[in-house]
């Protein structure tokens, strides 16, 4: 199963609905359609709305991020697994750059996940390297961290998929060569083998995906789909994806 997954990070007001719509219009009709799944994860804000408008239709929604804690607490502002799972989320993204750029480190990210996973979400784990420790070729080690101090082995490798994302990739046009992203997804795979005995959860990758590159990625068979940021923002940008990578 690949998955295509639009995170729409700080965009979106209920209208916005409509650019969903036309994703679902075109996922029923697809030939292809039983080998990949569509998530969206708009704002807080759309998660209830667009979960009930889609909740017999084909596209699944999620959130960009959780709290770290469990049901209710006094912290202004946060939003839990429990919550998000309330309103209909599926899915959380967990780690992505930008929270952990806001403070999100291990031991958090390590409650994230465990706490969503209770509460029935599927976790996206975000993992990726910056410039400076790619210039610096610590990739393959900060993975293996960032991997290692968070996922367990008790977790249930079911209801978790990986995001590669390299930060200095996101938002930037710019992709990684595709020997380069062959070794690094190789080495992510040979890691979450290793702590899920065996068999590694879907991986996903993400930075700067769009309709013309989406087909280079087919060549790596390892790679089980993709994290969408600015390109999920456009119904047509999006499905081109979908249809480069099937041609
Ligand atoms: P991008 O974002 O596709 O705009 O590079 C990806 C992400 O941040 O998930």
């Amino acid at each position: 199963m690949k998955y295509f997954i639009g995170n729409w990070k700080m965009f979106g007001i209920p209208k916005s609905i409509n650019i969903l719509n036309k994703i679902n219009s075109f996922y029923t009709k697809d030939k292809n359609r039983s080998k990949y799944k569509v998530v969206f994860t708009p704002p807080y804000t759309l998660i209830q709305s667009y979960s009930r408008y889609f909740k017999k239709k084909k596209i699944n929604i999620g959130s960009q991020n959780c709290y770290q804690k469990d049901k209710f607490s006094s912290n202004t502002a946060a939003v839990s697994p429990y919550m998000l799972r309330t309103v209909g989320a599926k899915y959380t993204l967990v780690g992505h750059s930008d929270n952990r750029s806001e403070g999100d480190n291990d031991t958090i990210l390590k409650n994230k996940v465990e706490l969503a996973l209770r509460n029935k979400l599927k976790v996206v784990f975000c993992i990726g390297e910056n410039k400076i420790q790619k210039r610096n070729k610590k990739t393959l080690s900060v993975l293996k961290r960032q991997l290692t101090k968070v996922l367990d082995k008790k977790f249930n490798k079911n209801n978790i998929i990986v995001a590669y994302e390299p930060i200095w990739s996101i938002g930037t046009g710019k992709i990684p060569k595709l020997n380069e992203l062959n070794k690094t997804v190789l080495h992510i795979k040979k890691i979450l083998k290793k702590i899920f005995r065996k068999k590694s959860p879907p991986l996903l990758y993400g930075g700067s995906v769009d309709g013309k590159n989406a087909g280079i990625f087919k060549e790596i068979k390892e790679i089980d789909g993709f994290l969408i940021g600015g390109a999920s923002k456009s119904s047509k940008k999006f499905i081109d994806i979908i249809k480069n990578y099937y041609r």
